[in-house]
């Protein structure tokens, strides 16, 4: 079996298939313009769909397809149908912001797509259009209602939670979610890329999330399915719903952290706060074979020593942390 310089195996490859965004979410892509991933940059959906392959073969179960925001993407019911037979692959899903989700449904559930997980931070439509800069509400709940409609299960819902923001959406969001049969993910405020300003200010710990949710409903911890999902989960007492955490700030989860990124640009990233990514995609294009690539990306497997969360805890601890001190890559174009 395939493992990294901890003893890590790689279970999980999240691909970012776009760095483009129809919303400007204030804690991801605040600013208007990014310098864009050139179109011939972006891998094909046969380029993408050969490196899944070949990650697979190492052991990975779980692909996620994510962005910027994949549906922006055209035709990404292509991909989802070349990527959904594979063998061995357990769980194919797709994080999205949900607002082309209601007119894209019906092709991507066609070609294969199971489950979807929609972000969506505030069930206010004047506060969501803020934090989105871009978003529209009712859009968003058109496909989240959508994707129910079709058959999709499990759907799962993620809120960023920031201070004196939506901390005070924390309780709407956990109705809606038990009312309607969603499970809802809240995701601790991270220092991702290098442009939103991040703070420790501006983060609620997963503690006062959970405290502030089992006060008003009673739960009881699952924990973290199999063993190394980012997410702990929990169970309402009352049996109605489930809920989770993610708590890459607080509660690091590097020691069993199993993931691996491709960038849009075809890039392998072995840690969601990389500086650096192992440019895969010119040995594709400079005619590498299969052997090849399979040893390339084993390589940088084995050399993975990443662990940036615990750290950033240790030195949040000892009250050294700056996140402007470390560059890291912006999330848009390496995959939330
Ligand atoms: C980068 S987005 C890409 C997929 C899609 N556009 C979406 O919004 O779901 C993936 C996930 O990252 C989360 N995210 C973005 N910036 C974050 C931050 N600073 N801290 C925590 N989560 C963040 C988003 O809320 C979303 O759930
Ligand atoms: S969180 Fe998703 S929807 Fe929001 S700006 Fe980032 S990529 Fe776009």
């Amino acid at each position: 079996m395939l493992t990294d310089a901890l003893q890590r195996p790689v279970k999980d490859l999240r691909i970012s298939v776009t760095d483009r965004c129809n919303f400007r979410c204030t804690y991801c892509m605040p600013q208007d313009e990014y310098e864009w991933i050139d179109k011939k940059e972006i891998l094909t959906f046969e380029e993408i769909s050969r490196l899944a392959q070949l990650f697979v073969q190492f052991g990975v179960e779980k692909i996620r397809l994510t962005g910027g925001e994949p549906l922006v993407r055209h035709d990404l019911h292509l991909l989802i149908e070349k990527l959904a037979p594979l063998e061995g692959l357990k769980d194919l899903c797709l994080t999205t912001n949900g607002a082309l989700l209601a007119e894209r449904i019906e092709p991507l559930k066609h070609a294969g797509l199971k489950r979807v997980n929609v972000s969506i931070d505030t069930l206010d439509a004047e506060k969501f259009k803020r934090m989105t800069k871009r978003g529209d509400l009712t859009k968003v709940l058109e496909g989240i209602f959508a994707a129910k409609q079709a058959g999709l299960a499990p759907i799962k819902l993620n809120a960023v939670v920031e201070r004196g923001v939506n901390d005070d959406d924390i309780l709407p969001l956990v109705e809606f979610s038990r009312a309607n049969g969603f499970a809802m993910r809240f995701i601790e405020y991270m220092d991702v890329g290098n442009a939103n300003n991040w703070t420790s200010a501006k983060l609620v710990s997963k503690k006062e999330i959970i405290e502030k949710i089992a006060a008003r409903y009673p739960l009881r911890e699952v924990g973290r399915e199999q063993g190394t999902a980012p997410s702990v989960d929990y169970e309402f007492v009352d049996g109605q719903g489930d809920i989770g955490v993610i708590a890459s700030v607080t509660e690091p989860f590097c020691s069993s952290c199993t993931r691996a990124r491709v960038t849009a640009d075809g890039k392998i990233v072995t840690c969601l706060f990389s500086n650096t990514g192992h440019d895969v995609k010119s040995k594709m294009r400079a005619g590498a074979s299969d052997a090849e690539l399979g040893e390339f990306i084993a390589n940088i497997w084995r050399q993975r020593t990443d662990r940036y969360s615990a750290e950033r805890l240790e030195a949040m601890n000892s009250a050294t942390y700056d996140p402007k001190s470390h560059k890291k890559i912006e999330m848009i174009s390496l995959g939330g």
